[in-house]
């Protein structure tokens, strides 16, 4: 004898599994995306370690001989990466952003390093990122200038592929600064990534392109996607709630446009992880940890590894979280829906399983609990007919054995999230 909520339960099952309704779903998120450049890498989001937020554009060793931008710099996180379990985890790439050139080109226009502050030169310290089973990426611009005044690339392009291709550079970050007009932008972009193919060396290639281009004219994802392995679209990431705030924001607002394009080989960047520093408490950490496992963003800390606490490494190296980040399916989740100050995200993973995360952005009050029907998550799929639940963040926990109509109820700090694997259980 059937039961009205198994009734219910049949019924829905079946209006879930209509065929338009399953096509509808593939087609909003499951296309492949825009075909990706073709070099190989970057087949899951990029994970390493990158100067910026933290280290910024310091070039006094005199006075700062330790968080200056040198090659002392970098020999010490590469050290550290080895051996802290950060390679092991998958931080893979060591990356220098601006600041690390000398002011002028060599005699045969070729980039060089500041020969005070990098007396090894960038090819010796690739050397010894590679001898630590490591990958080294440098930075360069697409305009006249680097955006902190240094030589640009405009006019150079094939001669730094080849300086960087030379010197067994593994990545390249091509800002956008000093770049005069939306053709130079674009034209610039291609160009480097053409030049970067031609030299034979696997180099990841990080643009800016669509971040410039936002101003003008809504960015061309399909094309951005062919001639690069990532793209910053929105403002840079700073050490504040407001900052990780405001690119959650920029990311919903556009999530239609972008969602789509991200997949093996090109991904959005909503840029570097700031977790280990001072502007985030412990639950903002974890919300920056477990969106950026949603949006399948490069995973590039930019933080002090040598000065780190045991918390904000731990959840930097959780590998629960890092493998819904790094997903072989490689689809970028998106926000499902925002109510009374709760935001939940969702992604779907390989398997069948999905990553479901949910945000609490009241910033007064305490713990709110939040409930919610197991049938509406991805896209009625992820719990039909079951499901076995992990929670993975804050703290890993079994949450056990739901069916489709059930609900789950959840405690989430303010500015916190709870992050969740939902698996085929049947
Ligand atoms: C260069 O591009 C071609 C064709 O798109 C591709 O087959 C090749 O692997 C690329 N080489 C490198 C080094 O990226
Ligand atoms: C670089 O400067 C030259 C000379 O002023 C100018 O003609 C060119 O358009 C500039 N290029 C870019 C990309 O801004
Ligand atoms: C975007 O770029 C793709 C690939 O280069 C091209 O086929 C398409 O027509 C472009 N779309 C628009 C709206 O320009």
């Amino acid at each position: 004898m059937m039961t009205a909520t198994m009734m219910l339960v049949s019924r829905v099952r079946r209006l879930g599994c209509v065929l338009a309704f399953c096509f509808l779903a593939l087609f909003l998120w499951g296309l492949p995306g825009a075909r990706a450049l073709d070099n190989g890498l970057a087949m899951t989001p990029t994970m390493g370690w990158l100067h910026w937020e933290r280290f910024m554009c310091n070039v006094n060793c005199q006075e700062e001989p330790d968080s200056c931008i040198s090659e002392k710099l970098f020999l010490q996180i590469a050290e550290i990466m080895a051996s802290d379990g950060w390679k092991d985890v998958g931080y893979e790439y060591l990356c220098i952003d601006d600041c690390w050139m000398a002011p002028e080109r060599d005699s045969e226009g070729r980039l060089q390093a500041d020969p005070k502050r990098f007396p090894g030169g960038i090819r010796r310290l690739a050397n010894y990122v590679h001898s630590k089973g490591l990958k080294l990426g440098i930075y360069a611009d697409v305009g006249n200038k680097t955006c902190a005044g240094f030589p640009g690339s405009f006019g150079y392009y094939d001669i730094d592929a080849k300086t960087f291709a030379d010197w067994g550079v593994d990545l390249l970050k091509f800002d956008g600064c000093y770049c005069d007009s939306i053709n130079h932008l674009a034209d610039g972009y291609k160009h480097m990534s053409l030049a970067l193919n031609r030299t034979g060396r696997s180099i990841v290639y990080s643009c800016e392109w669509p971040l410039y281009m936002w101003p003008i004219f809504k960015p061309n994802y399909t094309e951005i996607r062919e001639y690069c392995n990532h793209w910053r679209n929105f403002a840079d990431v700073y050490d504040s709630w407001q900052s990780i705030r405001s690119i959650l924001d920029w990311t919903t607002s556009n999530q239609e446009r972008i969602v789509p394009v991200a997949g093996p080989g090109g991904w959005n960047d909503p840029d570097m992880l700031v977790i280990g520093n001072f502007g985030l408490s412990r639950d903002q950490q974890i919300t920056q940890m477990a969106l950026w496992a949603i949006m399948a963003a490069p995973l590039l800390m930019s933080n002090d590894l040598r000065h780190i606490s045991l918390e904000a490494k731990a959840l930097l190296q959780d590998k629960d979280v890092i493998a819904i980040n790094q997903d072989p399916l490689g689809k970028q989740g998106y926000r499902l829906r925002k109510e009374d100050n709760f935001e939940v995200w969702e992604r779907p993973l390989s398997n069948l399983a999905w990553a479901v995360a949910m945000v609490n952005l009241q910033e007064i009050g305490g713990p709110r609990s939040y409930t919610i029907s197991v049938t509406s998550l991805g896209q009625g799929l992820a719990c039909n007919p079951d499901c076995l639940i992990t929670q993975l963040l804050p703290v890993k926990r079994k949450l056990g054995f739901y069916e489709w109509t059930s609900s789950l109820k959840t405690q989430i700090n303010p500015t916190g999230t709870v992050l969740l694997r939902l698996e085929r259980a049947s």
